[in-house]
C-alpha cells in the first residue's frame, strides 16, 4: 500500500542538508510512501495579478499538490523563519483565494540545520502558515535535526543509529497520520 507525498525542500543549495534529509526519509519510507519532489527554484514570484490569469508554472504546481495524498516540508531555517523561496512556493500554490491546492491535505514538517535549535523557529512559523491553509499538520513527533557531517551517506542512509531510529519513528508517525486523516 502506498501513499503519494508531494515533497517541498526549502533549500536550493546543491549539497543541501535538507535535501539529504528528504532523501533519507524517502529511503526509510520507500515501502509505504511514494515521494514526488516539487521543484520550487524556477517558480515565478507570486504576484496577485496572477489571479486573473494564473501562470502555467503555478497551475502545474497546484496540480502536483492535488495529485498527492499528503505534503512533506523539509526546510532549513533562514533568519529564524522559513526561506523566502519556500514561502513563495506556498503562496503560489495557495491562490487565488478559495482555490488553494493545500486545503484539507495532511502534512508533516521537518528540518535540519548545523545549529543546535535545528530549525525549531522556522518550523513553528511554517506550522502557523499551514494551519491557516487548513492543512492537518502532524503534531508529533516533532523533528528538529542538528546536522553533522556524514550523518547521511551518498545513498541516503542514516549513519547514526539513534538518528535513524528517530527518523523511522517520524516516518511511522507520518504514515499513520496520513491514514487517519484520509479515513
Ligand atoms: C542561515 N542559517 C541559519 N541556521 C539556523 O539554525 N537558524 C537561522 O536562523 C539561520 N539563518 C540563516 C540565514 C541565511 C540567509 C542562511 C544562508 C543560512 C544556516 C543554515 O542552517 C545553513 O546554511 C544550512 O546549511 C541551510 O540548510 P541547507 O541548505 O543545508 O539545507
Amino acid at each position: 500500500d502506498t501513499r503519494k507525498v508531494a515533497v517541498f525542500v526549502g533549500s536550493l543549495r546543491k549539497d543541501s542538508f535538507n535535501r539529504q534529509l528528504a532523501r533519507a526519509l524517502e529511503r526509510l519510507g520507500e515501502d509505504r510512501l511514494e515521494f514526488d519532489h516539487v521543484e520550487i527554484g524556477g517558480l515565478p514570484f507570486y504576484d496577485q495579478d496572477f489571479d486573473e490569469d494564473y501562470p502555467a508554472e503555478g497551475v502545474a504546481l497546484k496540480q502536483q499538490v492535488r495529485a498527492a495524498d499528503a505534503v512533506l516540508f523539509v526546510t532549513p531555517e533562514y533568519n529564524r523563519s522559513v526561506p523566502g523561496v519556500l514561502k513563495n512556493a506556498i503562496d503560489l500554490a495557495s491562490r487565488p483565494y478559495g482555490d488553494s491546492a493545500f486545503a484539507g491535505l495532511p502534512a508533516a514538517v521537518i528540518g535540519a540545520s548545523p545549529g543546535a535549535i535545528g530549525t525549531a523557529m522556522a518550523q513553528q512559523h511554517l506550522r502557523n502558515i499551514l494551519s491557516y491553509l487548513d492543512m492537518a499538520v502532524l503534531p508529533q513527533p516533532e523533528a528538529y535535526l542538528q546536522f553533522k557531517d556524514g550523518l547521511i551517506d551518498d545513498e541516503g542512509r542514516v549513519t547514526n543509529q539513534d538518528t535513524r531510529e528517530f527518523l523511522e519513528d517520524f516516518v511511522d508517525g507520518f504514515v499513520e497520520w496520513i491514514d487517519r486523516q484520509r479515513g
